[in-house]
């Protein structure tokens, strides 16, 4: 069997199970080749049309049995393989995070929050960072910040760690363990924030592979607010009078548009769209508290 045919196969196998996708990728095709490639240890961009020698029995026994491991424990396959990537940045991930797929790396990625940024930009908080994804992509994006990476969980923090260490960055990343802004030390320029926003209705109806995730991770309370309500209300006296927040809501924008009627936000456009990301300047969140 070649490594295309064992892909189809694979490919096959997780179609038929019907799986769920959405950590990391979004189609059998690319979720089949991501864990074949994985278990032959083969780069995750290899061109699998280039490869055409036949692979061996106890190659195909290995890459198959991962397949159905994903199948029958309806896990994430990062968390089979250790890994995840996103904006092509490598992460260590298990059961004690979320998997890395926020879409503020995308906009941290291709510049869309610079218009709002400054030259004086300098400290930069991520709240909920979880397995620290962002803080890491944002401290290579602008070399020159100082990030504070927040997290109320002493496990995702371990995370944290692991990952700001793999890309030695523990010298402009502090991490420290925050119920919400609590252990803040604003002012900040710029604040990230992809916090729990699933509604409780959403939460009951998750698949698998998302309820294997840390339930603190998601669920953001009967209209997914509850975390988004508590922080835009803190918020302004941790931000800098030039600061801005990039505050990711998913699929809530329904809920969010109701918890927070006139507050006036930029949505940014994403690859999923533009109503996942809000950018909010302190001065719209100042006058929205005061209307
Ligand atoms: C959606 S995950 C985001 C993780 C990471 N930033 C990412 O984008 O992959 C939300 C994170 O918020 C954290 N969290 C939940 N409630 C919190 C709270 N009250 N204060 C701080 N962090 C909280 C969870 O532990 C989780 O790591």
């Amino acid at each position: 069997m070649k490594l295309q045919e064992l892909i189809l196969e694979a490919q096959e196998r997780l179609i038929q199970a019907g799986v769920c996708f959405g950590h990391g990728t979004n189609n059998a095709h690319d979720e089949a080749s991501w864990l074949i490639l994985w278990s032959l240890g083969l780069e995750l961009d290899t061109d699998t049309t280039t490869l055409n020698s036949d692979l061996n029995p106890g190659q195909i026994e290995r890459a198959l049995n991962l397949i159905d491991e994903r199948i029958n424990k309806r896990l994430p396959s990062a968390y089979l393989t250790g890994e995840a990537w996103l904006q092509g940045i490598p992460f260590f991930v298990d059961e004690r995070s979320i998997v890395p797929r926020s879409l503020i790396a995308e906009c941290l990625v291709n510049a869309s929050i610079d218009p709002w940024l400054d030259i004086h930009t300098s400290r930069v908080l991520d709240l909920c960072t979880g397995n620290g994804s962002l803080a890491v992509i944002s401290a290579m994006v602008y070399p020159d910040i100082q990030i504070d990476a927040l997290d109320i969980s002493l496990q995702a923090l371990e995370i944290a760690r692991i990952n700001v260490d793999r890309h030695m960055l523990g010298e402009r990343i502090k991490i420290q363990i925050s119920d919400g802004l609590d252990h803040a030390s604003g002012p900040y320029d710029l604040i990230l924030c992809n916090p729990p926003y699933v509604n409780a209705q959403s939460m009951k109806e998750l698949p698998p592979e998302y309820r294997a995730e840390p339930a603190l991770s998601l669920d953001g309370g009967v209209d997914g607010m509850d975390f988004i309500r508590k922080f835009l209300n803190d918020a302004p006296s941790y931000l800098s009078d030039i600061g801005v927040i990039v505050l990711e809501i998913g699929h809530e924008r329904e809920y969010f548009d109701k918890a927070f009627p006139s507050l006036e936000g930029v949505w940014l456009e994403t690859s999923m769209g533009e109503d996942q990301i809000v950018l909010i300047t302190k001065n719209a969140l100042v006058a929205y508290q005061h209307s």
